[in-house]
């Protein structure tokens, strides 16, 4: 199977529906090492619990962002990755970094992207009135937020919608199941890098495919 490392920062609910996915035997890949900038968090205990390899690196501890990020691509080059995922990983990586790894990572991000990059999406789409809100899967590029989204998934925003229940429905009917998909193929190598564009199946990804 393909060698999977996953950076996180926190929770980890993203980082369990791998490895939940795992187990099933629907993931392709295998999860080698899990690497958090933030130590104590509970994806570490979600990874030690499945029986993989954890690293904590803490940006605390590094005087720049080129040292947190040359020390960090150390420690996942070491695992061999064919696969690298950011998986509610909160730190903003430098292009020597993201060069390194390029077309073997991707994101996941709160959002419909090109819509809301950054922070604070499920408030930025009540806020604007958002009919439709969701989370988007993309290879990640020098342009934060910025890469070829590969697959969205969508809900519809209630009236009743609170940033918090925003929150909570986009991780429980979106994220949790479009990561592992998204993750599946680039095992299986349906979806691609070439020539700085998404390919899924053989042809360029014109548009992100939707879930
Ligand atoms: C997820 O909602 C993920 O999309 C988001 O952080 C959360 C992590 O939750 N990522 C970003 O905002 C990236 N900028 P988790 O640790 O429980 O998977």
């Amino acid at each position: 199977p393909a060698r999977l490392v996953v950076l996180i920062s926190g929770t980890g609910r993203n980082l369990q529906a791998l490895i939940d996915a795992q187990a099933l035997g629907q993931l392709g890949a295998e999860i080698v090492h899990v690497v958090s900038n933030r130590p104590g968090v509970q994806g570490l205990d979600r990874a030690a619990a499945a029986g993989i390899a954890t690293t904590v690196v803490d940006h605390k501890h590094f005087a720049s962002r080129d040292d947190f990020d040359a020390a960090l691509a150390e420690v996942i080059e070491a695992s061999r990755p064919d696969i690298v995922v950011l998986a509610g990983f909160m730190r903003i990586l430098t292009p020597a970094f993201i060069r390194r790894f390029e077309g073997r990572l991707l994101n996941i991000h709160p959002s419909l992207l090109p819509k809301y990059r950054g922070l604070h999406t499920h408030r930025r789409a009540l806020e604007a009135g958002d009919p439709w809100h969701g989370a988007s899967i993309h290879f990640v590029t020098e342009e934060l937020d910025g890469g070829p989204v590969v697959l969205q998934g969508r809900i519809n925003v209630g009236s009743t919608d609170t940033p918090e229940t925003l929150a909570r429905r986009v991780m429980e009917e979106i994220e949790l199941n479009i990561y592992p998909l998204a993750v599946r193929w680039m095992a299986d190598r349906r979806l691609q890098w070439r020539d700085g564009q998404a390919w899924m199946d053989g042809d360029p990804l014109d548009q992100p495919l939707s879930w």
